[in-house]
């Protein structure tokens, strides 16, 4: 694992958008696994508008949802589907059937994790896994204790997810389950970034990278990957030892 800690949110989003780049011109086929939140957003904003700018083809990129939360329809602002839609499927020129996200509204949601791990399978893997972290240390919805040894799975959200959970949405939303890729992809992914930005942000990358390596800091997996880079900007490093 690698640590970069950049001056502030701007230049580590630039960091992510052009090694994004960069792998899509090295492997116009590549797999690239895309996490919704706030923390990527500006990464996928500075992808899209330098993809314009370099001409950059996404026409044989596999896109892979991270996660999803179960019952929440792709039309709902909160969903990831409709993050992930309105950053990056409708900016670039991805081809419909290389698109694969979670079916959350599906009443079949262990067939739905099957599906995803097939797809996963049948590409021989992640290339390039972009993550953030939880207040909770959770990547995708693997909350603390989930097994680093998982593929997709459905997972019962804790209190902070819920309660962190609703700032994406427009009113009040009740969210109970989360349906995930699994840690276990990412420790098979052949490169991951994980990504964290402000304060807020400070004691949770604290545990991550200090703290024994253990399932109930889910973020702590990002240690164990021998290709991985965590990229935080220096709010978010504040409590780190020097
Ligand atoms: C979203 C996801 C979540 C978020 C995490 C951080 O697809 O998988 O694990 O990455 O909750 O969220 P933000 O970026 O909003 O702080």
């Amino acid at each position: 694992m690698q640590l970069i800690v950049f001056k502030d949110y701007e230049t580590l989003s630039l960091y992510a958008a052009e090694e994004i780049i960069r792998l899509v011109k090295s492997k116009p086929d590549a797999v690239i696994c895309f996490a919704s939140g706030d923390t990527p957003r500006l990464a996928y904003k500075l992808l899209v508008e330098k993809s314009r700018i370099e001409n950059i083809d996404f026409s044989r990129v596999t896109l892979v949802g991270l996660d999803e939360w179960v019952g929440i329809p792709p039309s709902n602002e909160g969903s990831c589907h409709y993050f992930l839609k309105t950053n990056l499927i409708d900016q670039l020129n991805f081809t419909v059937s290389n698109i694969h996200l979670f079916d959350a509204l599906s009443e079949h949601l262990q067939q739905e994790c099957d599906r995803m791990d097939a797809v996963i399978a049948s590409k021989n893997g992640i290339d390039l896994m972009l993550v953030g972290l939880g207040m909770n240390g959770h990547i995708g919805f693997n909350e603390p204790g989930a097994s680093f040894n998982s593929y997709s799975q459905v997972i019962a959200l804790d209190n902070i997810t819920t309660a962190v959970g609703q700032k994406y949405f427009i009113q009040a939303t009740k969210l109970q389950r989360g349906i995930s890729l699994g840690l276990k992809h990412l420790s098979e992914a052949k490169r991951v970034l994980l990504l964290a930005n402000g304060n807020r942000k400070a004691a949770i990358i604290k545990k991550v990278l200090e703290e024994e390596v253990n399932e109930l800091v889910p973020g702590s997996i990002i240690r164990l990957h021998s290709n991985s880079a965590v990229l935080i900007d220096d709010e978010a490093a504040s409590l780190l030892k020097k």
